[in-house]
C-alpha cells in the first residue's frame, strides 16, 4: 500500500472560523502562503458563508482573488447554492460541501435536515458539471453528534454510498467534536474502503478528546491516505458544542514521517507556519510536538 500520505491544512479556515480575533484577509494570506511554502499539498483557504453566521470568514472572495500560483490543491468551503455560485465566480476549483450524519447538526449549523441537505447537494453538484469547479463533501459528526449521540456505522455508509452515487469526488470523514476513538475510527474506515476506491476518502479529526493523532494511525491502518489537519492546532466548530481544535499539523507530519510514509512537507517551514498561527491569533499554542521538534527544525 502508498508510503505517501496528502495533508491538507484546514487552520485559515476550520481554524480562524473559531478564533476569538478575527483576521485581515491579508493576514489571512500571510498564513496561506506560508503554509504553501512548507509544501501542504492542500490548504482549505476560507468559507463563502453567511457573514452574520460567521464573521470570521469575511473577505474569502478577496482571499480567492489573491492566491499565489502554485501546485496545492486549494479548496473553500460552501455551506448552499450560493456559497457554490460564490465559489465558482471566484475562481475556486475544489469546493466543500458539508452534510452532517444527523439532522439536529445540519439544522444548527446550515439550517436544513438530512433530506434538504441531500437535495441541495445534488442540485449543486449537478450545477457544478461542466463548470471548473470540483466538488467534495465533509461529512461531519461522523461518529457523535453533540445533539443527537453516537452515530452509527451503517448510517455513515448509507450517507456515503448516497453522496457518492450522486457524484461527490471525494468525501472527507469528519468527527467534528473529537468524539471518536481509534477502534470507532477503524470500524467506520474499513467498512467504507471494503465498499469504495480508499481514495475517495480523507479523514478530519479534531482533538478534544486527546485521540486525535490516535485517530490518525487508526484510519492509516484501515488504508486512508489523506487528512486534514490544522496548523497549530487552531480550530473548532461555532455550531457544535465542545468542538475544539483539530489535531496539529505538525504533529501529524511528525507521526507519519516518523513510521515512513512520505508527506512532501518541509518541516522548517511548516514550524514557521506554525508560529504565524500562533503570533497572528494569540490563542493557538502550536502542536505538542512542537517543543520537542524546535530542537531539530
Ligand atoms: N454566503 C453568503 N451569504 C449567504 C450565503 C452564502 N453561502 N447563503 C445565504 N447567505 C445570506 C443570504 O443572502 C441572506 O442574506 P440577507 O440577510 O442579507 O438577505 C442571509 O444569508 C440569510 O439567508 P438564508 O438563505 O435565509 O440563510 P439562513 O439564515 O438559513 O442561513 C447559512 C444559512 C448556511 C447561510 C448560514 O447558516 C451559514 O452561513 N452557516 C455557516 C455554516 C458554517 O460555516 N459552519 C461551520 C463549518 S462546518
Ligand atoms: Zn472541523
Amino acid at each position: 500500500m502508498s508510503k505517501r500520505v496528502y495533508i491538507n491544512d484546514v487552520g485559515p479556515r476550520d481554524g480562524l472560523q473559531n478564533q476569538a480575533k478575527i483576521l485581515l484577509p491579508e493576514q489571512r494570506l500571510d498564513l496561506i502562503k506560508s503554509l504553501v511554502k512548507a509544501g501542504l499539498d492542500g490548504v482549505e483557504v476560507g468559507a463563502f458563508v453567511s457573514p452574520k453566521a460567521v464573521p470570521a470568514m469575511a473577505g474569502t472572495d478577496q482571499i480567492c482573488q489573491s492566491l499565489p500560483s502554485s501546485d496545492c490543491h486549494f479548496s473553500a468551503l460552501i455551506p448552499n447554492m450560493k456559497g457554490f455560485e460564490l465559489a465558482r465566480d471566484n475562481n475556486v476549483k475544489l469546493a466543500s460541501l458539508v452534510m452532517a450524519a444527523s439532522n439536529t447538526m445540519n439544522e444548527k449549523n446550515i439550517r436544513m435536515d438530512n433530506a434538504q441537505t441531500l437535495a441541495m447537494i445534488k442540485d449543486v453538484i449537478d450545477a457544478a458539471s461542466g463548470t471548473e469547479v470540483e466538488l467534495q463533501v465533509y461529512l461531519a459528526t461522523a461518529w457523535e453528534c453533540p445533539f443527537e449521540g453516537i452515530i452509527s456505522v451503517n448510517q455513515v455508509h448509507e450517507l456515503a454510498a448516497q453522496l457518492i452515487e450522486m457524484g461527490a469526488s471525494r468525501l472527507v470523514i469528519a468527527d467534528t467534536i473529537g468524539a471518536g476513538d481509534p477502534q470507532a475510527v477503524n470500524n467506520v474506515m474499513s467498512a467504507l474502503i471494503s465498499d469504495f476506491d480508499a481514495d475517495m476518502f480523507a479523514c478530519h479529526f479534531h482533538d478534544t478528546r486527546a485521540m486525535g493523532l490516535a485517530n490518525v494511525y487508526a484510519a492509516l491502518e484501515a488504508g486512508v491516505r489523506r487528512f486534514d489537519a490544522s496548523i497549530a492546532g487552531l480550530g473548532g466548530c461555532p455550531f457544535a458544542p465542545g468542538a475544539s481544535g483539530n489535531v496539529a499539523t505538525e504533529d501529524v507530519v511528525m507521526m507519519c514521517e516518523q513510521m515512513g510514509y512520505e508527506t512532501g512537507i518541509d518541516m522548517f517551514g511548516l514550524l514557521a507556519a506554525s508560529d504565524l498561527a500562533v503570533e497572528l491569533t494569540e490563542t493557538a499554542r502550536g502542536g505538542n510536538a512542537k517543543t520537542w521538534l524546535r530542537k531539530t527544525y
